[in-house]
C-alpha cells in the first residue's frame, strides 16, 4: 500500500495559527511538520530548538513547566501573528526514573511531571482561552495516551496525569462549547518516538510492546498527527469533549493489554 505523507490530507487547516507544545521532538514534530504542509502558521514551543524552523514553523523557546516563561511566549506569538487558532498541548515527560511503584518514585520526579504533563496543559490553555475568546473560535487538542484509559505496572505516576487530560478535555469542551471553543483529546498507544525508545527496556523491549497491539507494530508519529490535523480541522466541527484513541487495536484489549 502506498504511504500517504501526514499533512497531504487536505483537512481545512488552511492559513490558521497553531501552537504545539513540544513540537522539537517525536510526536509533535509530526503535529507541527502536518500542519504546516496542510497550509497553517505553526508555532512551536519547546525547550530545545525545533530543527525545520523556517517559513511555515516559528520557534520560539518556553519550557511548559514555568508560567512567566509561557506568558512571554504567547505575548510573542499574539505580537507576531495576531491570532490562536488551535493550541496542541502535546509536550510531557515520561522519566526512566518514573518506572517504579508509586512509593519509590522520588518526590522532584513527580513535581516535574506534574508541572509539566498536568499543569503544562492547564497553563498553556489558560493563555489561550482569551485569545480565542474574543476570536469566537478556537481548538485545544490535548494529548493523552493509552495509559490515560487502562493500568500498566510502574506507571502510577503517568497514567493518572493523562486520565487526568482526559478530563480536562471534558471539563474545558462543557465550559466553553457555547463560546466556540472545541476541546478534544488524542491518545496514542506506542508510538515509535524517542520518549518510547527511551523506555523499551521498561516495557519489555520493542517486540513485546509492538505486540501489545492488534496491529503488531508500534505506531507512527505522522499517524497520530493525521488525527490531529483532523480532529483540529473545520471537518470535525461538531466533535468537542471526546477522545480519540490512535492505538493500533491496543484500546480493545481493554484493561487486561498486559498480562499480570
Ligand atoms: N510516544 C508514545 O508512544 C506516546 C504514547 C502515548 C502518549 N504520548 C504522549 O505524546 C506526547 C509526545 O510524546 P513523544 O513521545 O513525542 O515525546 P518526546 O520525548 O519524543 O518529545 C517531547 C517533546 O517535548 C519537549 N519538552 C519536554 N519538556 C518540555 C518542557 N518543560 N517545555 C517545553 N517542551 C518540553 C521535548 O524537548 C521534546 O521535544 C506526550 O504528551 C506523551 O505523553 C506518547
Amino acid at each position: 500500500m502506498t504511504e500517504r505523507p501526514a499533512g497531504e490530507v487536505l483537512y481545512r487547516n488552511q492559513g490558521r495559527v497553531v501552537v504545539v507544545t513540544g513540537a522539537s521532538g517525536g510526536i509533535g514534530n509530526a503535529i507541527a511538520i502536518a500542519f504546516a504542509k496542510s497550509g497553517a502558521q505553526v508555532i512551536s514551543l519547546d525547550v530545545i530548538p525545533t530543527e525545520q524552523a523556517g517559513a511555515n514553523i516559528a520557534f520560539i523557546r518556553c519550557d511548559v513547566s514555568d508560567p512567566e516563561d509561557c506568558k512571554r511566549a504567547f505575548q510573542q506569538v499574539i505580537e507576531g501573528f495576531g491570532y490562536v487558532d488551535v493550541l496542541v498541548n502535546n509536550a510531557a515527560i515520561q522519566p526512566t526514573e518514573s518506572y517504579h511503584p508509586i512509593h519509590e518514585v522520588d518526590e522532584e520526579v513527580i513535581e516535574r511531571m506534574t508541572s509539566v504533563n498536568l499543569l503544562g496543559y492547564l497553563r498553556r490553555a489558560r493563555l489561550a482561552l482569551p485569545v480565542m475568546l474574543e476570536q469566537d473560535a478556537g481548538v485545544i487538542v490535548n494529548i493523552a495516551s493509552g495509559q490515560a484509559h487502562r493500568t500498566a505496572r510502574e506507571v502510577g505516576i503517568y497514567g493518572p496525569i493523562k486520565s487526568a487530560n482526559l478530563m480536562q478535555t471534558r471539563q474545558w469542551a462543557v465550559e466553553y462549547a457555547r463560546q466556540g471553543v472545541r476541546v478534544v483529546s488524542v491518545s496514542p498507544g506506542a508510538i515509535d518516538t524517542p520518549m518510547v525508545r527511551a523506555t523499551l527496556a521498561a516495557q519489555g523491549g520493542e517486540e513485546a510492546l509492538a505486540n501489545r497491539h492488534p496491529l503488531g507494530r508500534l505506531g507512527k508519529a505522522d499517524e497520530v498527527a493525521n488525527a490531529v490535523l483532523w480532529l483540529a480541522s473545520e471537518d470535525a466541527a461538531f466533535i468537542t469533549g471526546t477522545d480519540l484513541e490512535v492505538d493500533g487495536g491496543l484500546g480493545a484489549f481493554g484493561a487486561f493489554a498486559e498480562p499480570y
